[in-house]
């Protein structure tokens, strides 16, 4: 597949198991060319309702679905998915401008996120509690189970058009509940995919439902509506902290924004390092929640790495996402382009040198090296996502640990060192979700726990993680006295 189109795709809202047409359309376009692409419905409040009443009535049927069957259907869907693999490579290269061999990156991504649920669908269990061991506990038989939560309202980011759905639908289907899926605006594409391989993987009509359209709209209704048991958000950290404040008593999950930093203390070998800075800095636009946005490198290094830095980035192929060797290519909008132009302007005006990129032709913005950028400027304590990293020179660790925490963020940190106490005592002191020893913070592997401190969210993903979210503990206490 090219970039060329020759046909544009009508979609429709899947409602309780149908396809069914909206009322508006809107043209979506390719981030890169411009193209007209697909249309793509703009749901009214009456027709999410719809879906929220159909996730509302499947609510039994997938309540007591058997393990073995949830296990099942996810299974049938990873076997689809495995099959048509290049074709989900390529929905996400046309909607996304993701270089198609990102792209085929994510898929296999996704695939591996869809059989962990399967798998994880069958070890859903609680405990049992030895009452007795407080007064008055005596002679009582007590476990805990864990039910599903009901309807969960997933509200999704453009930047992982697939996986990052998979990690709201897979556990949610594990787990035995039902879902109203409102991707984002831009990439809607994987979701409707996404969903007809559900249907004929075999899921219950209504347990699945994709409204797209505006968020005001669509994702209001769905944060508003009292019989949606929980909201699990991807995006920013604004809109994050809107849908709490009006999300009443329901689960919240938010996963938002952070300007992740890697910390590099002396006698690192750069060679072996640089490579994966590159990749964590710019791979799909630098548009990735742990991209690489700040570097803390030891006055040692601090030379060496940014010379280094600057050869390395110079090699990246910027161009069309369906070219083989393309590295780089469009961002997500014109907006975001005029937006990240202003801020490195700002970070120009400010004292700070870029010594790689900082301009952009269309909607590319070349991957940009700023130095010795004031902890202030909106490229540093800002989510850029965009390919753009900021490197600073310090004395030691123990200053780069402060100016990493110096932010209102706190998803994932990085540190290479050699030093195993200096590794633990980072570990120790980062205020993030995660630490990355000896690697970027642009490090995730789709079992593990995922999620930050600060505005970078509350909850957590990876399967198991989104499972406890998503279920609804409850305990039994038998009373044998
Ligand atoms: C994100 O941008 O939050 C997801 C990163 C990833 O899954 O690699």
């Amino acid at each position: 597949m090219t970039e060329s189109i020759t046909s544009v795709k009508k979609q429709h809202l899947l409602i309780n198991g149908e396809w069914v047409e909206a009322g508006e359309y809107s043209p979506l376009r390719s981030p890169y060319s411009g193209e007209i692409i697909a249309e793509v419905p703009m749901a009214t409040a009456a027709e999410t309702e719809l879906a929220i009443e159909a996730a509302v009535n499947a609510r039994q049927e997938m309540a007591k679905m058997p393990a073995h069957r949830r296990a099942e259907i996810l299974e049938n869907l990873v076997h689809s998915l495995q099959e048509r693999a290049e074709e989900a490579a390529e929905i996400i290269a046309l909607e996304a401008a993701k270089p198609i061999a990102t792209a085929r990156g994510e898929v296999s991504r996704t695939i591996e996120t869809y059989k962990f649920a399967a798998e994880e669908a069958k070890r859903i269990h609680g405990e049992t509690l030895p009452l007795d061991a407080a007064r008055g506990g005596e002679n009582r038989l007590a476990y805990t189970v864990r039910e599903p939560i009901g309807v969960i309202g997933a509200i999704t980011p453009f930047n992982f058009p697939m996986n990052l759905v998979a990690h709201k639908v897979g556990p949610a289907i594990a787990s035995g509940n039902t879902i109203v899926l409102k991707p984002a605006s831009q990439t809607p594409l994987s979701s409707f995919f996404i969903a007809e391989l559900l249907l004929e993987a075999g899921l219950p009509k209504g347990a699945l439902n994709v409204v797209t359209g505006s968020g005001r709209v669509t994702g209001d209704k769905l944060v508003t509506d009292d019989r949606v048991s929980m909201i699990t958000f991807t995006g920013s950290p604004a809109v994050g902290i809107g849908i709490r404040s009006k999300a009443g008593l329901k689960r919240v999950t938010l996963e938002l924004g952070s300007n992740a930093a890697v910390i590099v203390d002396k006698d690192i070998d750069l060679d072996k390092i640089i490579p994966r800075c590159v990749t964590g800095a710019f791979a799909f636009q630098g548009q990735v929640c742990i991209a690489l946005q700040r570097a803390y490198v030891h006055e040692d290094v601090y030379e060496e790495f940014v010379g280094k830095l600057v050869e390395e980035t110079k090699k990246l192929v910027i161009g069309n996402p369906f070219d083989e060797q393309t590295d780089v290519s469009a961002l997500i909008s014109a907006g975001d382009v005029e937006r990240t132009l202003s801020w490195i302007e700002e970070a120009k005006n400010h004292g700070a040198k870029v010594v790689a990129g900082g301009h952009a032709e269309g909607n590319i913005l070349y991957p940009t090296i700023i130095l010795e950028a004031d902890a202030a400027l909106k490229v540093s304590c800002n989510e850029v996502f965009a390919p753009i990293v900021v490197v600073n020179k310090v004395r030691n660790v123990e200053q780069a640990i402060e100016q990493v925490n110096d932010s209102r963020y706190g998803l994932q940190a990085g540190i290479y060192t050699n030093d195993v106490t200096t590794a633990l005592n980072a570990a120790d002191q980062l205020f993030v979700g995660g630490v990355m020893i000896n690697d970027i913070p642009t490090f995730r592997v789709d079992n593990m726990p995922y999620g930050g401190v600060k505005e970078s969210g509350t909850g957590r993903e990876g399967l198991k993680y989104a499972i406890e979210e998503m279920t609804e503990m409850k305990l039994v206490v038998w009373n044998r006295n």
